[in-house]
């Protein structure tokens, strides 16, 4: 390695402590406001490096939004929303291009997504091979359901998150209506993630999660579903939890014929049952509000985007998950 190379990682491993340490001290209670600018420099720098390409100032922003986006400390949440809408300008910037992108009619649009999210499925990826078409073992079960609860468990607060973003209650009700079922309607005993722990326990999986400790690829993952509804363009939510929803029942299907596989009892499989035989979200309804932006061609693009990065990301989380699975499953061989 020459010299130069040497400096540059040198230079990367100071701006990524820095941004760390500069991130920790604008997070705490009385910070000043040129501390909290200060941060957001440094981590908007490490942003752009990990865009670019630079593995090491990636993972270290991911770390760094993901604990903007992970509820703590109360008084400092306006500070890490505002942190985290700077982050996503930088995202924005590196939108996937979308050469081949033009505007459609709204019905042919509809299909070019259905399409799209039908081709981009992970039906066809080995894990889900091995998992729904081989024979796993009980560790491979509970490694993939482990990730299933850091993905799943707090659902609703991407719904609930989405309906903010819309003005006119008509609009904002389709996910309101949703929220009443994921929060158990009249029952909270039955909310969708007091259903899915029984599954957690009967794995001895824990339900706190060590955030911090994830993959930087299961960050990137959990933190650009959190960015989507957050987002002010209505867009990139609406095209991320159109994609989540439409592939939903037939991925807690082949979950729950999994476990029926493996002899789970009803109680702790009843998640998987319920949304293996409903949509979370009516898609119709869904695609009804999403039809009302669509004729705007930038809407379109947008949502495409959201599409592209969601999937790029989705790909890129699940091999790696796989990866993971293997070499635990070597290692206890
Ligand atoms: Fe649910």
């Amino acid at each position: 390695m020459d010299s130069a190379t040497l400096q540059h990682r040198a230079n990367s491993q100071l701006a990524a402590t820095d941004a760390t340490t500069l991130l920790a001290e604008a997070l705490k209670p009385g910070a000043t406001y040129p501390q909290v600018t200060h941060a957001l420099e440094a981590l908007l720098a490490v942003a752009e490096k990990g865009l670019e390409g630079d593995k090491s100032a990636f993972a270290q922003y991911q770390a760094l939004l993901l604990q903007l986006h992970v509820p703590g400390e109360p008084r400092t949440e306006p500070t890490r929303r505002w942190m985290a809408s700077q982050v996503y300008l930088v995202e924005d910037e590196f939108a996937p291009d979308l050469p081949a992108f033009a505007a459609l009619p709204v019905e042919e649009f509809r299909k070019k997504v259905d399409a799209e999210i039908e081709a981009r499925s992970r039906v066809t990826h080995p894990m889900s091979l091995h998992l729904f078409q081989g024979t796993p073992s009980q560790q491979d079960v509970r490694f993939f359901l482990e990730h299933h609860w850091t993905r799943s468990y707090n659902f609703y607060s991407l719904l609930a998150e989405l309906a903010f973003r819309f003005e006119a209650i008509e609009d904002a009700s389709v996910f309101y209506r949703n929220l009443y079922g994921e929060a158990g309607a009249e029952a909270p005993d039955r909310s969708h993630p007091a259903l899915l722990s029984h599954l957690m326990t009967h794995f001895d999986i824990p339900l706190n999660i060590d955030f911090p400790r994830l993959q930087p690829l299961e960050k990137a993952y959990l933190n650009n579903r959190i960015r989507c509804v957050r987002h002010p363009d209505v867009a990139w939510g609406l095209a991320l939890l159109y994609a989540v929803e439409s592939v939903s029942c037939v991925n807690h299907r082949r979950i729950y014929e999994l476990l029926q596989r493996m002899g789970v009892p009803e109680q702790p499989s009843e998640f998987h049952r319920l949304h293996g035989t409903q949509d979370e979200i009516d898609t119709e309804e869904m695609w009804e509000l999403i039809a009302k932006f669509a004729p705007d061609e930038a809407f379109q693009r947008k949502f495409m985007q959201s599409l592209a990065r969601h999937f790029a990301i989705n790909k890129a989380y699940f091999d790696g998950l796989w990866q993971e699975m293997q070499e635990l499953s070597d290692h206890r061989a």
